[in-house]
């Protein structure tokens, strides 16, 4: 279908076209070009503006008289995204288009085949945004090379991350999520949000619920829906992570105590926290103390109490593992993030356990840029994104402060699934973090409706714009927080580290 005619002075990277009266052309819109030496080639319309020679200054201002046809017409912007040569390589003209060529709306395969879209295969994430055409994202490439989910509260982050772990789901893809707010365990269920319902046919979707989705947590007390009680394994800790995560400092007497200790009880071959305060307790130095009341805030947030659970429970395949953090002390979060992530890591690296997406919401709370604190799980999330694609193990970061979280990781993540960004520094830290991000991309992030992401990064050929699809399975997050979560749980999480810093 011709869309509109090229005129003006035409360069090679851009041109203007008059869009025809009776087609409805929108931003963004694909359209194509015949090139008189390489064939077709796509553009992309950045921007429309409406033009009336009747109104032009001229004829305003009494200086000229309109022709009798002058009427208002529409002149598009498009940018040339390439042609594919002989080999199917995307590459850019160099000669300028011809003005008078026909501007063309681009049909589906030119698009799919020039923007590198998998055909019904991959990750299945919504529509190319204005265009019918589904997006599939190569599975592969989005979790081995990890990926990032940027946006302002409220854009769409984890309604677009639940959309992944279904498509994840889909493909038997194990999944690990670290899940602050306890908004995933509705993957459980079939979406039934009646808007959400009537949009399903145009993504040739349906409502269905995940039964292979096993929720974790340490506090049942708070979560009593929750499947199995989390529990860390104390006999995996070394000498290093029991200083790493004792909240009180320890002098190198008591550190000589832990060591002997230690000992002790692994001679044992199982132990528990209270074998190693008892043998603790045995010692004649006064030094003991400090140490025994470390040890005992940690037995107070029971996260070693109960059978422990493995990389292999959390990491099987077509099994999604929530960790649901809902109403524990932001301490114990940390200490569960570094544990797993570490734990997981050495299986995979030893080949115990199958490739997985690690994914954290919140993650700049769990790995925090220099400046905003230090977190016991910042290092091991650190290595994971400079090392776990050698092994398998995709991370995948989801938060609402670009600016804040480590950006070591955040430029490890190849894939970005941005929605509406506006705060500034959150645009800078994004736009530093990611090759080749242009100004006009981050004017458009700023811009971007609800549901629509731009995904930028190795998995695509260019950046895109997809129209997130709605969700098979019920969507937990925002409002059921806001009505679910209990304040005085917050605040009792917060005690808990109020009564290990008052003690000490
Ligand atoms: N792709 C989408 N389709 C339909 N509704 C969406 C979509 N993305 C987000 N929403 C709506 O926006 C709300 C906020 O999204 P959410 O993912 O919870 O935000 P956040 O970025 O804070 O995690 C959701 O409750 C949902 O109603
Ligand atoms: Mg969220």
């Amino acid at each position: 279908m011709i869309v509109g005619m090229i005129f003006g002075e035409v360069g090679y990277s851009s041109f203007n076209f008059v869009v025809n009266k009776n087609y409805n052309l929108q931003k963004g819109e694909y359209v194509k070009v015949n090139h008189e030496v390489y064939g077709w080639v796509l553009a992309q319309v950045t921007s429309l503006r409406r033009y009336n020679e009747m109104y032009s200054l001229s004829v305003i201002t009494g200086e000229s008289v309109p022709r009798e046809d002058a009427s208002e017409r529409i002149i598009a912007f498009a940018k040339v995204i390439g042609y594919l040569d002989d080999r199917g390589m995307l590459k850019s003209p160099k000669i300028p288009f011809k003005p008078g060529e026909k501007v063309y709306k681009a049909d589906a395969e030119l698009i799919r085949r020039t923007l590198k879209l998998e055909k019904r295969r991959g990750a299945y994430l919504g529509l190319l945004e204005g265009h019918n055409i589904p997006v599939y994202l190569n599975v592969n490439k989005l979790v081995q090379k990890h990926i990032s989910v940027l946006a302002k509260t409220g854009a769409g982050k984890s309604y677009t991350v639940g959309v992944l772990v279904e498509e994840l789901l889909e493909k038997k893809v194990p999944v690990v999520i670290i899940d602050p707010h306890g908004e995933y365990s509705s993957l459980k269920e079939p979406n039934q949000n009646p808007k959400e319902l009537e949009l399903m046919g145009k993504f040739k979707i349906s409502p269905k619920g995940y039964e292979n989705v096993v929720e974790y947590t340490p506090n049942p007390g708070v979560n009593p829906q929750c499947d199995r009680k989390l529990a860390l394994d104390i006999t995996k800790l070394s000498i290093n992570d029991f200083l790493e995560m004792l909240p009180g400092k320890v002098s190198d007497t008591q550190k000589g105590i832990l060591f002997e200790a230690l000992k002790v009880v692994r001679s044992y071959g199982k132990f528990t926290l209270k074998d190693l305060i008892d043998v603790i307790q045995e010692h004649e130095s006064k030094g003991k103390w400090n140490l025994i009341t470390n040890l005992e805030m940690l037995k107070d947030s029971k996260i070693f109490e109960g059978p422990p659970v493995t990389p292999a429970d959390l990491v099987k395949r077509g099994q999604a593992s929530i960790i649901n953090l809902r109403g524990v002390a932001p301490e114990i979060q940390e200490l569960v993030v570094a544990r797993l992530s570490k734990e997981i890591f050495e299986d995979r690296k030893l080949g115990k356990i199958p490739p997985l997406l690690f994914l954290i919401e919140e993650a700049h709370n769990f790995a925090p840029e220099r400046g905003f604190g230090t977190k016991s799980s910042s290092h091991i999330l650190r290595t994971i994104a400079s090392e776990g694609r050698k092994f398998g193990m995709g991370l995948c970061v989801v938060t609402q402060r670009p600016a804040r979280i480590d950006k070591s990781i955040l430029s490890q993540c190849n894939t970005q699934i941005i929605l509406k960004v506006t705060n500034p520094n959150d645009l800078r830290a994004i736009s530093q973090s990611i090759e080749g991000f242009t100004s006009e991309l981050e004017e458009e992030i700023k811009q971007l409706e609800p549901g629509i992401a731009l995904i930028v990064g190795d998995v695509v050929e260019q950046p895109i714009f997809v129209n997130i699809r709605v969700r098979k399975s019920r969507h937990g997050g925002a409002s059921v927080e806001v009505v679910k979560e209990p304040k005085k749980k917050k605040v009792e999480g917060k005690s808990w580290i109020w009564r290990i810093f008052s003690k000490i």
